[in-house]
């Protein structure tokens, strides 16, 4: 594999702040040595500094739920790339689908939060999906034209595409792994070889083997088991 595999936690709206601090003690510790791939936990806002703080000088990077767009000026609530940037965080996921499902965010949105990421250096997690009754191919080739009109062929390597099919969030469903396989296959044959391919939805550690054996597959967006210290380390463990 040309990718070294990248698991990323997205912890959502969960974790006060001791709850989360043991979580990431416990993750900086027990990450297999052997484990030669990449590892980042996406804690709420309010919590990214302290997170931050508490990795600093380990091998778990840090990513942000989610960005707004402009720099700064008159928008109250919100917070830019450079605000997460200085508080020591590399990547964002953008446009979860409970930001387009809760917070009405489009792929308009999308595209203007990967340009504000890239123009920081910081990694844009772009996550695209279909919904339960929608064909995979019609969806992510469409999510997929629009957003990559939005990126130059330079910027292909600094951007992260995570698939993760609307009907497996958070939904601890049976994932049909040669279904999954070909929509890989797919998708890589539309992005070409520059970018990294995640997957996410109903991931946990009786799965993430099988997933993880998926060429066109580079890593896991990980929701729900990334709360549990001793999942998340087994879906590490996949990797191995
Ligand atoms: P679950 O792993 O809980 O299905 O959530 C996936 C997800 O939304 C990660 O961003």
């Amino acid at each position: 594999m040309k990718f070294k595999p990248l698991i990323i936690g997205n912890w959502k709206l969960n974790l006060f702040r001791e709850e989360a601090f043991n979580l990431i003690e416990f993750i900086v510790k027990n990450t297999p040595a052997s484990f030669k791939g990449d590892i980042a936990v996406a804690p709420v806002m309010v919590l990214l500094q302290s997170i931050a703080e508490k990795v600093h000088g380990s091998r778990i990077q840090v990513s942000a739920q989610n960005i707004f767009h402009m720099q700064n000026g008159a928008y109250t609530g919100e917070s830019s790339v450079r605000h997460i940037k200085e508080l020591g965080v590399s990547m964002a996921i953008v446009g979860h689908s409970e930001r387009k499902q809760y917070f009405g965010e489009t792929l308009k949105h999308v595209c203007l939060k990967i340009k504000a990421c890239l123009l920081e250096q910081v990694v844009p997690v772009v996550c695209i999906g279909e919904k339960k009754i929608e064909s995979a191919e019609i969806v992510l080739n469409k999510q997929l034209d629009y957003i990559l009109t939005t990126i130059s062929d330079a910027q292909f390597h600094n951007i992260i595409i995570a698939y993760e099919p609307i009907w497996a969030i958070g939904k601890k469903v049976k994932i049909d792994i040669s279904r999954t396989e070909k929509i890989f296959k797919l998708l890589r044959k539309k992005i070409g070889n520059n970018t990294r391919l995640l997957y996410g939805g109903s991931v946990t550690p009786k799965n993430a083997k099988d997933l993880a054996q998926i060429l066109n597959i580079n890593g896991f967006l990980v929701g729900s088991a990334s709360l549990s210290p001793s999942m998340f380390i087994e879906i590490i463990k996949a990797y191995l």
